[in-house]
């Protein structure tokens, strides 16, 4: 069997290094394909994270680099195409919502080659964030869609999609954060940062509706006034770096930094005493690992965050974080809750079996 794995950002890789492993041992004989999109192409956004996940190299570099939705969609079809009439895969298998996640699935679906989509049916039914579009359009045409939590099968039916092509096989993130926990809980990141374990807030913003505009500051005015309760921590994304660049000497009481690898970053999390963000993957990793996450979004595609207890919406509003240290006193104490159905490692195992079955 021909399998072509195409990533490109640095959640996709976390996402699909445990799949190309399970589907590895499985079939040792096929193609294993990988294909980077260039999508995250800095060192600390990407050859860092496939370094300590254990992905071999990729076997087709696209560089597609950064640019509007549309030049980063149209670069990586035109770059894909020629790499899938040379791999002819039988599978063509893309993780999570990203453009790179779209342009796979349009291209491979137009040479009429099957997709297999991990991470299907989440939905936060907000058609303005580009990624709820994506989710959309892959899910309508990957034949095999994986999913890791029970509202997605609800989201599918909801769009005419048959229960055939749903496969409840967990979440591979948590594959990735179960396999490497040994190594990251020896980084011991806290310490090296100086913060007590258990004390500090660790903060990660990098989206569009909060960094590209207005609410950066008024956001970074907040953590500072927040940094005077408990020290914050706070690896900055580049693109919040280039917003931010202004802004930041004015609060020096945040204790910024670059970008970090998995391991680093993980150990930070596992040791948080509450976590704020507004990526998609940390309100999981926070709910797996029984860390408090604020949210600073006005919705999620992952209300099974929310309801296993970790996660709090906190709304797109900057001044709700001062609301944060009153919540982590009320919580104090409450039991750990237990992570959702299925997210217990072995995801990559169920996926690398249905494919196997259907050879
Ligand atoms: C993508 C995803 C988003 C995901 C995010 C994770 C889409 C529609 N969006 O956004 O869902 O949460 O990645 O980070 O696909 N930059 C660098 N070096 C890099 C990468 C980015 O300097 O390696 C800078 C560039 O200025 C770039 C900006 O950061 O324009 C955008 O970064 P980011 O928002 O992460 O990337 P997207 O591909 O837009």
């Amino acid at each position: 069997m021909r399998i072509l794995y195409v990533v490109g950002t640095r959640p996709n890789f976390v996402k699909t290094a445990p799949v190309i492993g399970a589907l590895r041992e499985r079939l040792p004989a096929g193609r294993h394909a990988i294909v980077h999109t260039g999508q995250h192409y800095d060192r600390l956004m990407s050859a860092v994270f496939l370094e300590q996940l254990g992905v071999p190299a990729p076997d087709h570099m696209l560089e597609v680099g950064s640019g509007s939705h549309a030049e980063m969609t149209a670069r990586t079809m035109e770059r894909l195409e020629p790499v899938l009439l040379e791999e002819r895969p039988d599978l063509v298998v893309v993780p999570g919502d990203v453009n790179s996640t779209l342009a796979a699935v349009l291209t491979a679906v137009k040479l009429e080659i099957p997709v297999a989509h991990i991470e299907s049916g989440l939905r936060s039914f907000d058609l303005t964030m580009p990624e709820e579009v994506n989710r959309i359009v892959a899910d309508r045409f990957s034949e095999l869609l994986f999913l890791h939590s029970e509202e997605a099968v609800e989201n599918l039916r909801a769009e005419g999609i048959a229960d055939e092509r749903m496969q409840m096989v967990g979440n591979t993130m948590i594959d990735t954060l179960v396999a490497l926990e040994d190594r990251f809980r020896a980084e011991q990141t806290a310490s090296k940062l100086g913060v007590e374990p258990g004390a500090y807030a660790l903060v990660t913003l990098h989206r569009p509706a909060l960094v590209d505009g207005p609410l950066l500051p008024e956001t970074v005015a907040q953590l500072a006034a927040l940094a005077r309760e408990m020290p914050v921590v706070f690896p900055v994304h580049p693109r919040t770096r280039k917003m931010m660049e202004s802004v930041e000497a004015e609060h020096p009481g945040l204790l910024l930094s670059e970008p970090l690898g998995y391991l680093e970053f993980l150990s930070l999390l596992a040791d948080a005493g509450a976590v704020l963000t507004d990526s998609g993957g940390i309100q999981e990793e926070t709910t797996y690992l029984g860390i408090p996450c604020f949210t600073l979004r006005a919705n999620t595609e992952r209300p099974v965050t929310v309801r296993a207890g970790t996660n709090t919406l906190l709304g797109l509003d900057p001044a709700a974080i001062a609301g944060i240290p009153a919540a982590l006193a009320a919580r104090s104490g409450a039991e750990k809750p237990t992570p959702p159905p299925l997210w217990d490692g072995h995801a990559a195992e169920r996926i690398a079996d249905v494919i196997v079955s259907r050879q």
